[in-house]
């Protein structure tokens, strides 16, 4: 099975409709919607903020750290049956903390779930702490202060949600301080926001990869920087059809980013909501036409050598 590391996932995007419907159960929390179908007929977005509109909105149900180590464990099983062996995931604490839940149930219980599954599986994985970047620095350095005083592992930050006016310079010191600590650095730039938030996040924020990055095609000294570098883009194809940053599958420039030397991976985003994991996204990337049997090698061996696994997991993951 091919699909190696995944290193573009956030949990919240892994809650599927049943999943939600279950938990809000459990934890007596109404729901918007009177069933799962009324549910999935909101899956049809417009851009990404109506995607976002809805994701953390349904996250409501998350109360206690059960309900974390449950979506964590659910989206680790099915991972690897998609053949992942690492996987590198995104949770946002303030998604969380802001509605009344405790840090600790939510970093302790993804964190268990995330060790469990190295022990019985054998599956390694990281965690990113992610920052809502339409929130503020403050709270964003608040945030990373309070996860560094838990005992509980994480091995990088990231920034994601709402992109364009919200660029990667306004986390500068929240990125240092992360620099300082030793943390491993990554940020979502170029999906809706220009090509200059790509720059700044590898010149700014000194980020060691960036998420979708996408728009770095309009920019020829970005992708000549990004190539030189070999800086990985953890691209997101399923995701980028949904959310109406390319038209459609065919016209993804998957293929084309490869081409020019491009140290792209590919990923699931948020696959609850986006049509699929990263077997789905392979199987429609090469049902569109676009992937040579060279193409998926270099992708799985992309994968390893962009993730944060140490030398000696990367050897066995090779
Ligand atoms: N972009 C920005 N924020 C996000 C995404 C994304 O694709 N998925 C979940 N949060
Ligand atoms: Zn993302």
């Amino acid at each position: 099975m091919l699909p190696i590391a995944e290193l573009h996932l956030h949990l919240e995007g892994t809650l599927e409709p049943e999943t939600i419907f279950a938990i809000a159960e459990r934890n007596r929390v109404s729901l918007p919607y009177k069933d799962i179908d009324e549910l999935r007929s909101r899956y049809a977005f417009t851009d990404l903020q109506s995607f976002l509109d809805l994701c953390y909105a349904n996250v409501a149900v998350l109360l206690a750290a059960q309900d974390f180590s449950d979506m964590t464990t659910a989206y680790l099983d099915r991972a690897r049956a998609a053949g992942v062996r690492h996987a590198e995931v995104f949770l946002n604490p303030q998604a969380h903390t802001a509605r009344g839940v405790p840090l600790r149930e939510v970093m302790e219980g993804v964190a268990g779930a995330l060790s469990e599954s190295l022990r019985t599986h054998g599956m390694s994985s990281g965690l990113i702490v992610a920052f809502l970047r339409d929130e503020s620095e403050e709270s964003a350095m608040a945030t990373l202060e309070a996860v560094l005083t838990l005992d509980v592992p994480f091995i990088g930050i990231g920034l994601d949600s709402a992109e364009v006016g919200h660029p990667p310079s306004k986390f500068a010191r929240v990125f240092e301080r992360a620099q300082a600590e030793g943390l491993h650095r990554v940020a979502h730039a170029g999906e809706e926001g220009p090509p200059d938030y790509i720059w700044e996040a590898l010149d700014v924020l000194a980020v060691n990869r960036i998420d979708h990055g996408n728009r770095c095609l309009e920019d020829d000294q970005l992708v000549r920087r990004l190539v030189t570098d070999q800086v990985p883009l953890t691209v997101c194809p399923l995701s980028n059809v949904s959310l109406k940053v390319v038209n459609e599958l065919s016209s993804h420039p998957l293929a084309a980013m490869l081409e020019r030397g491009l140290k792209v991976t590919v990923n699931s985003d948020d696959p609850a909501y986006f049509g699929g994991y990263l077997d789905d996204n392979f199987d429609a990337l090469i049902e569109a036409g676009h992937l040579e049997p060279a193409d998926l090698a270099r992708l799985a061996r992309n994968s390893i050598e962009a993730s944060f696994a140490d030398s000696r997991r990367k050897l066995q993951l090779e």
